[in-house]
């Protein structure tokens, strides 16, 4: 599927978004469940652009991260890793956080790495071919700006979310804006995630997109009352009590937390109970619920733990800045001329 577009998105990612240059090493990892055409895609890419790519595949591990150590050849996988230019991640259980992982990020300091698990030629084709992916990059970096300087942010849907929060100060963001350089080590480009003060989270959540894991794609809204940052009541139909059985079933009182929002900007990505894709569904945003992984918390080493990790939807936000609106039903409005036509550069797709 997508044979030709494949390889144009395959070079877009290696050429525009890591700069790949002559004579680096690409490593490309994957497993038995992962698309087999995105990898070749990929590697032609490398050699399009006269660098050296290097295909790792791996029987699929029984779990990702940690658990997926079991299953893997770690010393092999581990010394290839230490020692490349470029690190592409495409396998489905993935080796994030998986001691492969953290030992090539501590000893490879010019690693550049991008996780882009299960991706499909389809998902690829619509969130990197078709997108103007530096364009993107530079409203994404400018929409973390704006947001990281207010202090007071108030977040609404017509679906009828009305929460506000207070930022932490000195607490880094976490921006997916595509651009992976020295040493970095990014997600699928458009997204920017941040942990807020959690404390100050109060009102309604109504998640009307997807929850993943529990509900999946949602047939009916799902409302969360927050007060002080903690899920106090779960309401709406069966995905309610799917979402409420889930958060119950660890036992584990930090499952009824909030842990962080995003704002969702590729142009290209849909609804589609794929999360990495619908997190992404432009001027949608997301809420995280239970574990605060490192990344979002630069002031905690080691985040805030909790059993584990879900997220929701909210389609059409509605987002005030210190009282300025930014978003107005997922379209940019403000505050500046500067962002209204940054935002409109990043949405044209490319065909
Ligand atoms: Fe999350």
């Amino acid at each position: 599927m997508y044979e030709y577009e494949l390889v144009g998105a395959a070079l877009k990612l290696l050429r525009d978004m890591f700069k790949v240059k002559k004579g680096e090493s690409v490593v490309i990892t994957s497993d038995t469940e992962s698309s087999m055409e995105v990898v070749r895609a990929t590697a032609q890419a490398a050699c399009a652009l006269s660098a050296k790519p290097m295909v790792i595949n791996v029987a699929a591990p029984r779990g990702v991260g940690k658990a997926a150590d079991q299953d893997l050849p770690l010393a092999p996988l581990t010394a290839a890793l230490k020692e490349a230019d470029v690190w592409i991640e495409f396998n489905n259980e993935w080796l994030l956080y998986s001691t492969p992982f953290d030992e090539a990020v501590a000893a490879n300091k010019k690693l550049r790495y991008m996780c882009l698990v299960g991706m499909n030629p389809d998902l690829m084709v619509r969130n990197i071919g078709r997108v103007n992916n530096v364009a993107v990059g530079s409203f994404l970096n400018k929409v973390e700006e704006i947001t990281k300087k207010a202090k007071h942010v108030r977040v609404t849907t017509p679906a009828g979310c009305d929460v506000e929060f207070d930022h932490q100060p000195n607490r880094d963001f976490y921006t997916s804006d595509g651009f992976v350089g020295h040493g970095e080590k990014k997600m699928m480009a458009g997204q920017i995630s941040w942990t807020p003060k959690l404390e100050t989270i109060n009102g309604i959540i109504v998640f009307d997109g997807s929850i993943v894991p529990s509900a999946g794609l949602l047939k009916s809204p799902v409302k969360l009352t927050i007060e002080k940052g903690l899920i106090t009541k779960i309401e709406g139909g069966i995905e309610a009590k799917q979402l409420e059985d889930y958060l119950s079933s660890f036992d584990d009182e930090r499952m009824f937390r909030i842990a962080h929002i995003s704002y969702g900007f590729n142009p290209g990505a849909k609804l589609t109970g794929d999360i990495v894709e619908d997190e992404r569904v432009w001027g949608g945003t997301e809420w995280g619920i239970g574990n605060v992984g490192p990344q979002l918390t630069s002031d905690i080493p080691g985040g805030i733990p909790a059993s584990s990790h879900t997220d929701g939807i909210c389609l059409n936000s509605t987002v005030w800045l210190d009282g300025e609106l930014f978003l107005k039903e997922g379209e940019v409005v403000g505050p500046t001329k500067e962002i209204i036509e940054l935002a409109k550069e990043a949405k044209k797709l490319e065909y």
